[in-house]
């Protein structure tokens, strides 16, 4: 992602004080064009590159488990982690709550060229940068011999750093009425981590890898048994408190740390065994928390100052500030979702319990740097790939298979497809609709001459639909930055989202939750080109309107939010590969 180039000067317009305004007028501005990229430096200060870990000096490091990939808990096969029901819950125990970090935001290699050597995770990241931070709020837990109150995620060490101590007896009252056995996981992004490289597209590229996040540790969660909904009842200043990013003294003259989201994760045979199957026995659990506690628990005490990340910050990004500010939750809203079982996804009702565990699977997952422009898939795999990442639209929340269970929302981002390789399937443009009740939405902001044709061959229940025929190649690359990726490999996509309707009616801080779902799509499609025997690449740099121009969007009401590709990889042989935890093997 190397493609951004030198910005010119954008003139600051007179800005709405309208928050719906102020993140769509930032949207607007972190377009790329063909003839001028958004604004960054345009060039890599290397001397002040962030550093990628954040540790809190003074706070206490526990270090969880290295366990290794055939220790318990070992993962169940890929394909059964889709499956109802397959998967037994684990208790909460150091050894799962170890398992769940490392499958999430744990580290999967470290590569090495020269004198340089980098780490990469098992969570993806535009530029590798990581802007993501992780967080746990454990309460008491019989067998689990940590202290309970906040901690947050120390990836190279593979340890929790103890940032709060809250009252047990607080704690309990907090997850009062979530189930047994529950716990709370939140993410934080550090926006200049992204903005050092991309400037004032970087405050996309964060909520990109925060959905990726919710992602890693939605599918982490599963191959323990667990469930995760996302608490997104809560309002961000209660998010700040419970996270501590709202203490300047702990960020004092450093990176601060935006809070962006919360789950709950809780072990869901507990509540098989003490609800009886019927559905309405199933009880329901809020998403969202109570202010007051909240409150009480922000009191602390509090442990550990944040170290700085980069020695200076040559240059500034206002914009991020502003949309961060535009786009924060000022709301509370009472949601509630049933504790009950998800259901299977489309893909998944035959088993292939011999295939390769769901550790192995997002333990190997990598981004293609480059693809073949000759490997094929099948017309059978490319349409499961899609049913994987089609949720059920029409259900419930906690009636959609995993990870789609996660999301409080119906889905709101469809892909266009570019079909290259895929034997049975003409080459062309496609479009999967991927909540079926949208399809007039799409139709109406698209070109009206277009002709919306069923997928030959797919299976009844995928809404895809074929728009045009031909070699889209070349097309695919020009838009995506002129990045070979999106034409080499078998397909490459474009997320639609559903844009200006979602924030004039849900508010702005749809903005981010848009970028949330597309970074989930894409996590999806990560490790199903991997289990396919193929590879994926998120791609961030794409000309944002060239994109529209494809099938005639003009305004806002559709906006392309993120790509994705995958097909047959070519792998740079000049790096050398070293596991992941290297270093502190004898430490
Ligand atoms: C949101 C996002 C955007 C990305 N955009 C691009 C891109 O435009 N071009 C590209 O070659 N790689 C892109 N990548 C891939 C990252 O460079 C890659 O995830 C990172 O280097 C870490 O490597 P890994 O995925 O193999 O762990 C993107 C990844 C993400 C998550």
């Amino acid at each position: 992602m190397n493609t951004e180039q030198p910005f010119s000067a954008v003139p600051t317009e007179p800005v709405s004080t309208d928050p719906v305004d102020r993140v769509i007028n930032y949207h607007v501005r972190t377009k790329h064009h063909f003839h001028k990229y958004a604004r960054s430096l345009g060039f890599l200060d290397w001397a002040n590159q962030p550093n990628p870990f954040r540790r809190f000096e003074g706070a206490r490091l526990v270090r969880l488990p290295l366990l290794a990939n055939d220790e318990e808990p070992q993962s169940p096969s890929y394909d059964a982690m889709y499956q109802r029901d397959v998967v037994s819950s684990r208790l909460l125990t150091t050894g799962t709550l170890s398992r769940f970090f490392e499958l999430t935001l744990g580290l999967s290699a470290w590569k090495k060229a020269g004198e340089s050597e980098w780490a990469l995770r098992n969570n993806p990241s535009s530029g590798n940068l990581h802007p993501t931070e992780g967080y746990v709020l454990l309460p008491p837990v019989d067998g689990l011999d940590l202290t309970p109150g906040l901690y947050h995620y120390a990836s190279k060490e593979h340890g929790l750093e103890l940032r709060a101590d809250f009252p047990p007896n607080q704690i309990s009252r907090l997850l009062a009425a979530f189930p047994p056995g529950a716990f709370l996981f939140g993410l934080t992004s550090v926006h200049w981590r992204e903005a050092w490289k991309y400037g004032e597209r970087a405050f996309r590229y964060c909520n990109h890898d925060v959905g990726h996040a919710i992602g890693s540790a939605r599918i982490a969660a599963a191959t323990l048994g667990w469930k995760m909904a996302l608490l997104d009842g809560i309002d961000q200043n209660s998010l700040a408190m419970l996270l501590g990013t709202h203490r300047t003294e702990d960020f004092h003259a450093v990176e601060p740390e935006h809070p962006d989201c919360l789950a709950m994760v809780w072990p869901y045979e507990n509540l098989k065994r003490e609800s009886s199957f019927v559905k309405r026995d199933v009880p329901d659990m809020p998403l969202f928390l109570d202010q007051g506690v909240v409150k009480d628990l922000a009191i602390g005490p509090w442990h550990g100052k944040a170290n700085a990340l980069s020695r200076e910050h040559g240059v500034h990004w206002d914009v991020i500030d502003e949309v961060a500010e535009a786009s924060w939750k000022v709301s509370s809203e009472q949601l509630m979702v049933s504790t009950g079982a998800s259901v299977t996804n489309y893909a998944s009702q035959s088993t292939n319990d011999a295939g390769p565990s769901a550790g192995q699977v997002i333990r190997q997952r990598r981004s293609a740097v480059s693809f073949d422009a000759r490997t094929s898939i099948s017309a059978a795999t490319f349409f499961h790939m899609l049913q994987r990442v089609t949720p059920l639209a029409d259900h419930a929340q906690s009636d959609r298979p995993m990870p789609w269970d996660v999301l409080p929302w119906d889905p709101a981002i469809h892909l266009m497809l570019f079909v290259h390789r895929v034997e049975g399937l003409p080459p062309g443009l496609y479009v999967l609709v991927r909540d079926p009740k949208k399809l007039p939405l799409l139709q109406q902001s698209m070109n009206p001459e277009l002709e919306w044709t069923p997928a030959p061959g797919c299976p009844g229940e995928l809404p895809l639909y074929w728009l045009f025929q031909g070699d889209a190649q070349r097309l695919a690359v020009q838009v995506s930055c002129h990045q070979g990726i999106a034409g080499d490999s078998a397909f490459s996509l474009g997320m639609l989202a559903e844009f200006e309707g979602r924030l004039r009616q849900g508010g702005p801080w749809w903005y981010p939750r848009l970028f949330w779902e597309a970074g989930l799509v894409g996590q999806v499609l990560y490790l199903e080109a991997e289990a396919a025997g193929v590879r994926g690449t998120g791609i961030g740099c794409f000309f944002d309107d060239p994109v529209h121009e494809i099938v005639g969007i003009k305004d806002l009401s559709i906006q392309s939010l993120y790509h994705f590709t995958i097909g047959g990889p070519v792998d740079d042989d000049r790096l050398m590969t070293l596991p992941p935890y290297h270093h502190l093997k004898g430490s």
